[in-house]
């Protein structure tokens, strides 16, 4: 018989990455704290669960995909989270951006249930996710990563095995700091280029053909000519993960100057009103302090 699979958290990304697993022919049970969130999933075949723990109670895999620490917690924890109903013998893997210390914490509760834990963040957005390119940084036992293989395959190719259970989150923390900064190098460039007399669609035109273009340079930087009506990823996701790379940074000694300047230029997107934009907005920052036009948005003309 088909193993169930198990999907807590369909947001953004969460619902997409369920809706790639019915598409594979898997048989899904989910929960969303949202209900109505998950309707055009239940119209897709997947049955909806009471509860986080009807879910693992329900299934042979679970997956978890939520906001931060607080939602990982609020669904994992407690009479009706997904510990008290995992099984032994089960797997249970959290994809979100959390905590490598609450991460492993979790992974002791799930092991006195006789059940295994992976922590397996993503790199990617909810395009990457669409176009089947999402890559898995993934951490625990080797053995409960090769029974779950073929469901991250369904969601996305690329599985990097970090080592031990909360390195991926560690490593995805690591990853993530990079989005930030890059993002205000770019539009610290744009601004320059347009200031000293460069069309602005030019400049980004011009940087995108350049060494500078990593991949998510590539989708994000035209955001400084249109930012999108939906954030692909707002500025307060992105604080969250700069503020989990800067509390790692102090616990292990290491310093982190640009992580905390972007975590700054951020925050006074937020004062700008900028913050349900996705974080590519820093750029309006520089740009009204550089006396440039902001980036346009969606039904602005
Ligand atoms: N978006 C991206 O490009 C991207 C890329 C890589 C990794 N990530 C990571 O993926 C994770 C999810 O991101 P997303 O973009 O899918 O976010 P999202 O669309 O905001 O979805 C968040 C999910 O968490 C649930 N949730 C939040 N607080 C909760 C609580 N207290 N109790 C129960 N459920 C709660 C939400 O339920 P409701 O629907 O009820 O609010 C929703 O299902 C984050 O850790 C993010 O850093 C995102």
């Amino acid at each position: 018989m088909a193993a169930t699979l198990g999907f807590v958290g369909l947001g953004a990304m969460g619902g997409r990455m369920a809706r790639r697993l019915l598409d594979a022919g898997h048989p899904v049970l989910g929960y969303n704290r949202t209900a109505s969130r998950a309707k055009g999933l239940v119209d897709a075949g997947m049955r909806a669960a009471a509860s986080p723990r009807a879910v693992a109670e329900g299934a042979d895999v679970v997956f978890s995909m939520v906001t931060d620490t607080d939602a990982l917690q609020a669904v994992a924890r407690g009479p009706e989270g997904i510990v008290a109903g995992l099984r032994p013998g089960t797997v249970y893997v959290e994809m979100s951006t959390v905590s490598p210390a609450a991460t492993r914490a979790l992974g002791a509760e799930v092991a006195g249930r006789g059940a295994a834990m992976l922590d397996a963040p993503v790199s990617g957005s909810v395009a990457t996710l669409e176009a089947g390119q999402l890559s898995f940084m993934v951490g625990g036992e080797a053995a409960a990563l090769e029974r779950v293989r073929p469901y991250l395959l369904a969601i996305g190719p690329t599985i990097t095995h970090v080592g031990p259970l909360g390195l991926a989150a560690t490593m995805k923390i690591a990853t993530n700091l990079g989005l930030a900064v890059q993002m205000l190098a770019f539009s610290e460039a744009v601004c320059l280029a347009e200031k000293a007399g460069i069309a602005r669609e030019r400049a980004v035109e011009t940087l995108l053909r350049s060494v500078i273009a990593s991949p998510m340079v590539k989708y994000r930087g035209p955001f400084v000519l249109g930012m999108p009506a939906e954030a692909w990823f707002d500025v307060g996701m992105m604080q969250k993960d700069l503020r989990l790379a800067l509390d790692l940074g102090r616990a292990v000694g290491v310093t982190l100057p640009s992580t905390a300047l972007s975590h700054e230029w951020l925050a006074a997107a937020r004062g700008l009103g900028l913050a349900d934009h996705d974080f590519a907005v820093v750029f309006d920052v520089l740009a009204e302090l550089s006396g440039l036009p902001p980036s346009k948005k969606s039904g602005a003309t």
